[in-house]
């Protein structure tokens, strides 16, 4: 009897199965490296590519430049021949997966900024061939896959779900977290078509605890966003709180560690050590209102108003009102209330300024953007 020839979505699975997977990882910060190293540590073979030479050069000495990874396990990992980094892009026609992790920064207008996004495509797609599966794991607004990464891709005559594969697969690592790291946060996965969803889980699965499959990568985007959103809205809320707080003399502390006891329907969510980058739903909302979708208002203003509180109480000690900290209002509030917000700050590479924290930048700015004052954002 006639085998059956094997499709490039199989052979990629069964190269999944059997590790001999070559995994691409473009970017190598907080959420690249980590993410490595987990592929290296389920036993794949890792090539890391960054356009930083002193990320690359360090990295290849065995010294890591990210707190959550240590630099013995970049070092064990080089040192068997699972992982290597190059600055030299033309290689991304090795791997076989290639997972994009680079920075989704927000404009000074706060708006998504997917410059990284788009250069990181072009260069897979100068190198993409046959049998190849693309992750975007960058924050970025909802549409970025299908719209703007997919034609691109299919430019080169090659076809998505049959010759090649794309997917969406946010990161949510929350640096400096001791108990959810990489491996054991569950990821969600959502393909451009059924064969790229089971292409990217059998090549996630090894190296995640849980995957949580959904039906596009429209709805992976946004689950990214209902994420950032639910934070922002709730610290924004507790914000608010403070407000009433000082006015009343009460200490929010108090009265977050106790509505904090209610076991059900309440979720505390605030505190110093808030870290990582907040894309928050007004900079995806403002490519939503391009293509006339619709948000409720209440959510739009989570990025604005309420993230101005946010740096008003993030930069509070416990158990002390402004007044008696002498702290100045959110509205007032300088660079002193800046430097505040960025202790215990996730520890970026870079200060954290405008590019990096929305939230001090708003804050900053007095937290407002008005309408008719932001321009379009760039595709
Ligand atoms: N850090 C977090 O806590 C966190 C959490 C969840 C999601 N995210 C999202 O993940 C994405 C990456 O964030 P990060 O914190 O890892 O950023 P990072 O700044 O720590 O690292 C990004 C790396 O990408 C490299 N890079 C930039 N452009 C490149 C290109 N064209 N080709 C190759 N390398 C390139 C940079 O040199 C840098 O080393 C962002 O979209 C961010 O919003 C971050």
């Amino acid at each position: 009897m006639k085998a059956t020839a094997q499709t490039p979505a199989d052979v990629l699975v069964a190269k999944a199965q059997d590790r001999s997977a070559l995994i691409g990882i473009v970017g190598l910060g907080y959420v690249g490296l980590p993410l490595a190293m987990e592929f290296a540590r389920a036993g794949f073979q890792v090539l890391g590519f960054d356009v930083s030479k002193p990320v690359v050069e360090a990295l290849t000495q065995g010294r890591s430049h990210v707190q959550d990874v240590p630099s013995a396990d970049v070092a064990r990992f080089t040192k068997e021949g699972k992982f290597a980094a190059t600055t030299d892009l033309a290689r991304l026609h090795e791997p076989d997966v290639v997972s994009i992790c680079v920075p989704t920064p927000l404009s000074k207008t706060k708006d998504p900024d997917v410059s990284y996004v788009l250069a990181a495509t072009n260069a897979v797609k100068q190198a993409l061939r046959r049998g190849q599966l693309i992750v975007l794991e960058s924050t970025t607004y909802p549409g970025t896959t299908r719209e703007l990464m997919l034609p691109a891709l299919e430019g080169t005559g090659l076809k998505v779900g049959e010759d090649f594969f794309l997917a969406f697969s946010p990161e949510r690592v929350d640096p400096g977290n001791p108990k959810w790291n990489t491996h054991n946060t569950p990821k969600v996965v959502g393909g451009l078509t059924a064969a790229c969803r089971r292409v990217a889980m059998a090549i996630y699965e090894p190296a995640i605890e849980r995957l949580v499959a959904v039906s596009s990568t429209e709805a992976a985007e946004l689950v990214k966003i209902l994420e950032n959103t639910f934070r922002s809205v709730n610290i924004g809320l507790v914000n608010e709180m403070a407000i009433v707080c000082d006015k009343l003399g009460v200490d929010v502390w108090e009265v977050i560690e106790a509505a904090a006891t209610k076991p059900f329907g309440f979720m505390k969510f605030t505190g110093p050590r808030r870290r990582g980058a907040l894309y928050p739903a007004r900079s995806a909302l403002s490519r939503l209102e391009d293509a006339h979708a619709q948000l409720p208002h209440a959510i739009h203003r989570a990025g604005g108003r309420d993230q101005r509180g946010d740096a008003r109480i993030l930069g509070r000690p416990r158990g002390r009102s402004p007044e008696r900290a002498g702290a100045r209002g959110a509205g007032q509030q300088g660079a002193g209330g800046g430097r505040r917000l960025q202790e215990g700050h996730r520890r970026c590479p870079r200060e954290p300024g405008p590019r990096c924290d929305p939230v001090a930048a708003a804050a900053r700015r007095g937290g407002v953007v008005s309408r008719s004052a932001r321009p379009q954002a760039q595709a």
